[in-house]
């Protein structure tokens, strides 16, 4: 039986460490049966390495002048049902937004029909634009999570699927669960998506954020999830009106941070939303847990939520990501030997490309280019776990 499902020749671009980016000319990677990496190599040690593995010159896949490979991206907050509206309804700061734009929309989930229709072309769209792994935040129907994480296997996207809980909405009051439901609905979620046994698919807790959720429900999450050692998302200090409803609402706790600290939701495997007003107190605390933020500039920008101090965050040695961070990174994230490969296959001068590429430019001006101007007419190629899941075939 083969043992090499790919060999790719070409320029290879990842970071091993925050902060250093690698830029490898002319070397040779491979990918096992399973999509692992078997070995990234400088292209002199080609016949060596066609020897050892079995393979030959025909197996390979040269890359042009202007193509490079990258690893694929980590969205670590994603609304997929809000994906209805994207970029109409800005105009409201977050409370109200919640109230007139989001509760409305994210209601209409309970039909699965709609989230079978929605969700697909989320899923579809996120990996066109090379999202190989997505951390979503469904709505609080089960059934339409559900569909949601079924989509996202069918399709072969790396995903964390939260089924969101609220057990409080005073603003929207069609829009949510009781307390014992929302527990367990959350149950059922976990259990159906264990019963799957999707390879690459995990069912993540997910509290909305402290307003709509109360003290028992918390408390609630936080013990299902460390009985489950599941993953847990939700939001923080976003918004000033947000904080102040949060210390409203919870009196007893001497900050935000605090709230979801004393009911056992910021683990080594949460990631918090935004986080713009957190304290250094509170980054020590998230230190601390070793609990991950997701930066998500975009969306601060456009509700005016306020912004996050990156190199803050940075300097206090807090976990963080775009929209990013898992804990997954001992599995993917760049090209080292026994990593899944999950990569976009990137080309400067692919058809319909938004630049042109007049003259000889360096590697490093290759990524650059593609970082700042191009966009999924530049990702001819997405992999997942060395499957290749863009572009679909034509009758998908
Ligand atoms: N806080 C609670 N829910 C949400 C949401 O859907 N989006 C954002 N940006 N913040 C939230």
């Amino acid at each position: 039986m083969d043992t090499v499902q790919h060999v790719f020749k070409g320029t290879f671009v990842h970071s091993t460490k925050r902060g250093d980016m690698e830029v490898l000319e002319n070397h040779i990677l491979a990918t096992d049966m399973k999509g692992k990496i078997l070995f990234l190599e400088d292209a002199q040690s080609q016949a060596r390495l066609a020897q050892k593995w079995g393979f030959d010159d025909s197996k390979i896949e040269e890359l042009g002048k202007n193509e490079f490979f990258m690893p694929g991206m980590v969205d670590t907050h994603i609304h997929a049902p809000q994906y209805s509206f994207i970029g109409t309804g800005m105009e409201r700061p977050l409370l109200e937004w919640l109230q007139y734009t989001t509760f409305p929309t994210e209601n209409i989930y309970s039909d699965v029909e709609v989230a079978k229709t929605l969700y697909n072309s989320v899923v579809r769209r996120t990996l066109k634009n090379g999202t190989t792994t997505a951390c979503y935040f469904g709505t609080i129907h089960t059934d339409a999570s559900i569909v949601l994480a079924d989509i996202a296997s069918q399709y072969g996207q790396r995903a964390f699927i939260g089924k969101v809980c609220m057990d409080t909405n005073d603003v929207y009051p069609k829009y949510v669960e009781s307390t014992e439901e929302s527990i367990k609905e959350t149950t059922r979620f976990i259990e159906a998506l264990k019963k799957k046994k999707y390879d690459r698919v995990k069912p993540i807790v997910t509290p909305r954020f402290a307003v709509s959720c109360s003290e028992k429900l918390l408390s609630d999450l936080g013990q299902l999830a460390e009985e489950n050692q599941l993953h847990i998302q939700s939001h923080i200090s976003e918004s000033l009106a947000e904080i102040d409803e949060v210390l409203r609402l919870f009196p007893d706790y001497k900050n935000y941070t605090e709230v979801y600290g004393r009911n056992k939701l910021l683990t080594h495997k949460t990631v918090m939303a935004h986080g713009c007003y957190l304290s250094n107190e509170e980054l020590l605390v998230f230190k601390e847990k070793g609990a991950a933020l997701s930066h998500c500039p975009n969306s601060n920008i456009s509700l005016c939520s306020g912004h996050l101090d990156v190199r803050n965050v940075l300097k206090h040695k807090v976990k963080l990501g775009l929209g990013t961070a898992l804990s997954i990174d001992h599995i993917v994230g760049n090209f080292q030997v026994n990593k899944e490969f999950d990569a976009l296959r990137i080309n400067l001068e692919a058809l319909n490309s938004p630049f042109e590429v007049f003259s000889d430019i360096s590697k490093e001006e290759m990524v650059q280019r593609f970082l700042f101007l191009g966009d999924d007419r530049n990702i001819t190629a997405v992999y997942v776990a060395g499957r290749r899941v863009m572009p679909l075939p034509s009758n998908a």
